[in-house]
């Protein structure tokens, strides 16, 4: 079998979203564990303002992962026909807009009534489970060489970031 290849485009927009989802999940936890508890706390949290720290990985995320969805429904579509990418995708979308829409303060001030804040804890535990089954199911379909495929930094001919503009034109005018 040839060995697979992703699109370097794809790899960039990827590998920063996959790098930042586990450390806001994690800081997610330690927030949860401190200021909340309902469920259980974690034994010890370390000290830090993990709610600021949230927040601003939140900040970094919202564009990258726009630009993300953007490539995943353009130039990326037949690989969104995987319903583990789909719902990948889909669990990121509803943590980060929930997130969006919750207040700095509701947390430190013990207020963990609001909807908004129950829908952002279910969206953590769907990405979790979303990345979990996303890696599951890359694994089942092309081994370590696919899950690879995504990490390598190897560039194709063609396929260097000075491409992306030529590529993106071309997925426009093949679209249109
Ligand atoms: C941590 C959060 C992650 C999210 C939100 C995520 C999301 C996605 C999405 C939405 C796609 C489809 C992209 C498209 O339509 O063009 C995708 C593809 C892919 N991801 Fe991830 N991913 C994550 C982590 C990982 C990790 C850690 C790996 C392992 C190296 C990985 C390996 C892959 C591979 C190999 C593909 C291409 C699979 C295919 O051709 O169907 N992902 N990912």
């Amino acid at each position: 079998m040839a060995r697979p290849y992703q699109p370097s485009l794809l790899r960039a927009l990827h590998g920063a979203t996959a790098l930042l989802v586990p450390l806001a999940w994690l800081s997610g936890l330690l927030i949860y564990s401190r200021y909340d508890g309902r469920w259980g706390r974690l034994p010890w949290t370390p000290g830090g303002n993990w709610i600021d720290i949230h927040g601003t990985l939140g900040v970094l995320l919202w564009p990258l992962a726009l630009l993300f969805a953007l490539y995943a429904i353009s130039l990326g579509r037949r690989r969104l026909h995987q319903p583990a990418n789909a719902v990948a995708l889909g669990a990121l979308a509803v943590a980060l807009i929930s997130g969006k829409l919750m207040e700095e303060d509701w947390l430190r001030d013990g207020q963990l009534q609001h909807g908004v804040y129950g829908l952002h804890l279910l969206a953590w535990l769907a990405i979790a489970l979303a990345v979990l089954w996303h890696l599951g199911a890359v694994l089942a379909r092309g081994g370590l060489p696919l899950a690879r495929s995504m990490l390598s930094l190897r560039l194709r001919q063609g396929d260097r970031p000075g491409d992306w503009p030529r590529q993106l034109l071309e997925h426009l005018r093949r679209a249109g």
